[in-house]
């Protein structure tokens, strides 16, 4: 028999049902073309990850040694590039500019480093004031015989000090001119943050929020010292404020190296001072005997002197050398 076919539905059912599937279509078309967008991306991201979930870093390519260009000093051309930058490490080839006379340095780094305004106006700022001391004083061989013997022997006008803490050594070279009658500057450079740990010998010495107050307790040792006007500062490393100086044609006739121990510290601040020495100028430094570092400092002059041809003398604990 045959069957007969399914009843035609109704025009109107007909018609619904195509609403329905035209809205379903356009209700959830977008939300699953993002999904699978979102999968895929997903998906090459996952790709393209490296591997290692652990923190190392992950070294994408390495410059083979011999596609660094030579650079300058040696002339053989086989696998010099090494020895090149070697050499570079006894290179400090910044130019210094003609010298300013003595009586601009104090302000050439007025202008320069504090916009022509004395740093002691209005010093001290209330929300450290209460955390000094009226005078705290601390170094290290500060005030040996070197500095009076050297002060006398060159009449510097110009006094750079490289590495100052609470300002012991500047002082005295500051007490020693004023004695002797002569007029000098000296500039303190000192990044003022001492030593990773120096608090815990130096309980005093406030921090506030996490700024340690060894820069203001300097400056106020200097106003008890009455030498606000012979001692200038720059807060910054060693190795910046030299090159500043040199640029901006600032001069010694004496300069103390007295910051890092390390060799490589000294190495640099040695090279860089020596540079802003006025011809027949005198540097010299502490902790010639030291065994910080395994004499770090002892072998930077020692090495110094031997390249430049020049003679150590020793003075008690520091080294002196005289560039004429
Ligand atoms: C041994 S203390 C100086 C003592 C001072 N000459 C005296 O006898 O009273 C060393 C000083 O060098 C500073 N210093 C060390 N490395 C430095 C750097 N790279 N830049 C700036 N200052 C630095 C430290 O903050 C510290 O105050």
């Amino acid at each position: 028999m045959k069957q007969e076919p399914p009843p035609t539905p109704p025009l109107h059912h007909r018609y619904q049902r195509k609403r329905l599937v035209v809205f379903a279509l356009k209700k959830f078309t977008k939300p699953i073309a993002y999904f699978i967008l979102l999968l895929i991306t997903y998906f090459l991201g996952y790709l393209s990850a490296p591997f290692s979930t652990s923190n190392k870093p992950v070294v994408t390519s390495r410059i083979p040694l011999e596609t660094i260009p030579a650079t300058t000093f040696m002339s053989s051309t086989t696998r010099n590039s090494a020895a090149g930058t070697v050499a570079d490490h006894n290179s400090f080839s910044l130019q210094c500019v003609d010298p300013v006379s003595s009586e601009k340095v104090r302000q050439t780094v007025l202008d320069r480093v504090f916009h022509g305004k004395s740093p002691w106006q209005n010093f001290p700022p209330a929300h450290v004031s209460t955390f000094l001391r009226q005078k705290r004083i601390r170094g290290w061989g500060s005030t040996g015989a070197v500095f009076e013997n050297l002060v006398r022997r060159v009449r510097p006008k110009t006094i750079i000090e490289v590495g100052t803490f609470l300002g012991a050594s500047a002082l005295h070279m500051a007490k020693l001119t004023r004695q002797i009658g002569i007029k000098s500057q000296i500039l303190c450079i000192d990044d003022f943050r001492g030593w990773p740990g120096f608090l815990d010998k130096f309980r005093d010495i406030k921090m506030v929020n996490g700024d340690v107050l060894l820069m203001h307790q300097f400056m106020q040792n200097v106003v008890y010292a009455n030498a606000t006007e012979s001692v200038l500062f720059m807060p910054f490393s060693t190795a910046s404020a030299l090159d500043k100086l040199c640029e901006w044609g600032v001069f010694a006739e004496l300069i103390e190296v007295d910051a890092g121990h390390d060799f490589h510290s000294a190495w640099t601040d040695i090279n860089k001072a020596y540079k802003i020495l006025r011809p027949g100028g005198i540097i010299f430094g502490h902790d010639y005997f030291t065994s910080a570092d395994n004499k770090g400092v002892r072998r930077a002059v020692n090495l110094f002197a031997r390249l430049n041809n020049l003679l150590v003398e020793l003075d008690g604990q520091h080294w002196v050398i005289n560039s004429s």
